[in-house]
C-alpha cells in the first residue's frame, strides 16, 4: 500500500523570485493552467501583500485554475494576512502559508526578539490565519538551522492553534540530507499532535543538496514537498519537481505516489523556461537537453542493444517524443499548432498566423527547427506592443575594419536614425542606439546563448542595464546576434520607468 505525497508547486513565488525572471499575470495563469494539468496539489501563486502585481496574479489564478489549492505566502502579520485572504477570494480551495524565522540568527538579528516571544507570534499568525481559512500551513523560516528541541516546541504549538500543514525550510541550503532527514524523524517522533498536520520540505539548492534533502525528509515522514519547476528559485534554486516525481516514479521501493502526470513534465518544463527567458543547463537531470543524449560510442552501442543498459527512464514517461515530426519550412500551420499544444501552449487564430509567418522566415534561414526556437518565436511574439522597436539595422564588421553600425528606431511609431563606429560590431551597434535614446545608462552584464547547435542558429542575448539607480533586464533573440544584441537592449529601455 503506497502513501500519498502532496505536490506544492513554488514556481509562481519563490521561482519568480529570481531577478529577470518576472512574469506578467498573463503568464503567470499560463504557468498555473500547466501546473494543473500536470497534477500539482498546490500552487503558490504570489505574495499579495508585496505588489499590486501579485495580488493581482493570485486573484486571476484564483479565477483560472479549479482542482489544486491556491495558497498566498505572507509574514506573521495581521496585514499581510488580511491581503493574502482578499486575494483569495476568488480560489475554490484557499490555503494561507504565514511564518516567520525561527533560527537563533533570525530571532536576534531579523526580529531583535527572543525565543519565547517568537512562538507567541507564531500562534497568533496561525490563529489570525483561521479566522479566513480552514487550510494554514505555518513556515518555521531557516528551520534547517534551527534547534530540533525549540523547532519541536514552535511545531508543537503552531498545530495547537490549528496549522494543518508545518513547513520546515532549509532557506539557506545548508542541511546534510542525513541531518534534514533527521530533523523531520525528530519531530515526527517529539512533536505532540503531530499526526493532525503534514510535514513539509522546502529545500533550497545552495550545496546542490536540494532534491537528496527533500528525499531524505520524505523518507523520514514528510508527506508535502515544495518544489519548482526546473528548480529554478532564487539563488541555486529550489528542489526541481521534475527530479522528486521521477525518483519516486522509479523508486518503487519507496511506496510513495504523486498525483503527477509524468508525460506532462518536459512541456511544462519548456514552458517556464521559455516564458521566463531563464535557460535550462543542458545536463540538467530530467529536462535538460542531454539528459537523454547517449554521445559516447559505448553508451550508444549499449542503448542500441538494450535501452535499458543505460537509461533508468524512459524519455517518453516525462513527455519527450523522439519520434516527433520534425519542423521545416515545408510544415503546415496545423503541425506548428500541434507542437505549440505538446509544449503547453495555447494559441489564438490570430497568433498562430502571425507567429507562423515569423516561423516561415526562420525555416528559410535555419535548416532544423528545434522546440526551442518556436518557443522563442511565441516569445518574441510578446514583444510587438513595446513603444520602442528596432525598425532596421546595418553593420559592416570583420578584422582589420573599424566596425561601424547604422539603425533606425520606430518610438511610438516614428522613425529615428543614427550611425556610430564602435569597438565590434556590437560595440558600434549600441552606439548608435544611445545617439537615438539620449539617456545615462550602462551595460552591466551581457550574455549570448545559442540555443540548439550549428552556425544558423538563433543567439538568445540577455542583458542588464542600470540606469537611474536601478538594474532593468532584457532579453533578445535573433539569428543575427547584433540584432538579439540591439534587441536585448531596446528590451531593458522599454522597461525603463521614466
Ligand atoms: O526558503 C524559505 O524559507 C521560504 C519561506 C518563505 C517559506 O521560501
Ligand atoms: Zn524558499
Amino acid at each position: 500500500m503506497s502513501d500519498r505525497l502532496f505536490i506544492f508547486d513554488t514556481t509562481l513565488r519563490d521561482g519568480e523570485q529570481v531577478p529577470g525572471c518576472q512574469l506578467n499575470t498573463i503568464e503567470k495563469i499560463q504557468v498555473a493552467k500547466s501546473l494543473e494539468a500536470l497534477g500539482v496539489d498546490i500552487i503558490e501563486a504570489g505574495f499579495p501583500v508585496s505588489s499590486p502585481g501579485d495580488f493581482k496574479s493570485v486573484i486571476e489564478i484564483s479565477k483560472a485554475v479549479t482542482w489544486p489549492t491556491i495558497c498566498a505566502l505572507t509574514r506573521a502579520v495581521e496585514r499581510d494576512i488580511d491581503v493574502a485572504a482578499e486575494a483569495l477570494k476568488y480560489a475554490k480551495h484557499k490555503r494561507i502559508h504565514t511564518g516567520i524565522g525561527t533560527s537563533d540568527s533570525h530571532i536576534k538579528y531579523k526580529f531583535n526578539s527572543n525565543r519565547e516571544e517568537i512562538i507567541e507570534r507564531a500562534i497568533a499568525a496561525v490563529k489570525y490565519a483561521k479566522r479566513y481559512v480552514e487550510d494554514v500551513e505555518f513556515y518555521a523560516e531557516d528551520a534547517g538551522r534551527t534547534d530540533n528541541e525549540y523547532l519541536a516546541r514552535v511545531v508543537e504549538a503552531v498545530i495547537k492553534a490549528g496549522a494543518t500543514v508545518i513547513n520546515i525550510p532549509d532557506t539557506t541550503g545548508y542541511c546534510l540530507p542525513n541531518e534534514y532527514g533527521n530533523k523531520i524523524k525528530y519531530l515526527m517522533e517529539n512533536v505532540k499532535g503531530i499526526h493532525n498536520a503534514i510535514l513539509s520540505t522546502h529545500c533550497h539548492n545552495d550545496l546542490g543538496m536540494a532534491t537528496a534533502n527533500t528525499i531524505a525528509g520524505v523518507m523520514n515522514g514528510a508527506r508535502q514537498v515544495e518544489v519548482t519547476i526546473n528548480g529554478i528559485g532564487e539563488r541555486a534554486g529550489n528542489t526541481a519537481l521534475e527530479e522528486v516525481a521521477m525518483i519516486l516514479k522509479s523508486h518503487h521501493e519507496i511506496k510513495i505516489d504523486t498525483n503527477i502526470n509524468t508525460q506532462k513534465i518536459y512541456p511544462v518544463s519548456r514552458l517556464v523556461s521559455s516564458l521566463m527567458n531563464m535557460p535550462i543547463q543542458p545536463n540538467k537531470a530530467i529536462v535538460g537537453r542531454n539528459a537523454f543524449a547517449h554521445s559516447s560510442g559505448i553508451h550508444q552501442d549499449g542503448v542500441l542493444k538494450n535501452v535499458q543498459t543505460y537509461e533508468i527512464i524512459d524519455p517518453k514517461d516525462v513527455g519527450i517524443d523522439d519520434n516527433s515530426i520534425v519542423l521545416t519550412a515545408r510544415s503546415g500551420r496545423a503541425a506548428l499548432k500541434n507542437r505549440f499544444l505538446t509544449l503547453g501552449v495555447e494559441l489564438s487564430q490570430e497568433k498562430l498566423d502571425k507567429i507562423y509567418e515569423d516561423f516561415l522566415k526562420l525555416a528559410d534561414r535555419k535548416k532544423d527547427i528545434h522546440d526551442d526556437d518556436i518557443l522563442v518565436l511565441a516569445g518574441a511574439e510578446r514583444t510587438t506592443n513595446q513603444r520602442i522597436k528596432l525598425d532596421y539595422l546595418q553593420v559592416t564588421s570583420g578584422v582589420g575594419v573599424q566596425s561601424v553600425a547604422s539603425l533606425a528606431l520606430k518610438i511610438s511609431g516614428e522613425k529615428f536614425e543614427a550611425c556610430a563606429s564602435g569597438n565590434g560590431p556590437v560595440d558600434a551597434a549600441i552606439k548608435a542606439l544611445k545617439k537615438i535614446i539620449d539617456r545615462h545608462m550602462s551595460l552591466k552584464e551581457f550574455t549570448i546563448q545559442a540555443i540548439s547547435k550549428g552556425s544558423d542558429d538563433v543567439g538568445k542575448v540577455h542583458m542588464q542595464v542600470e540606469y537611474d539607480n536601478q538594474i532593468y533586464y532584457g532579453f533578445g533573440a535573433n539569428t543575427d546576434i547584433i540584432a538579439a544584441s540591439v534587441e536585448a537592449y531596446i528590451d531593458c529601455i522599454n522597461k525603463f520607468k521614466s
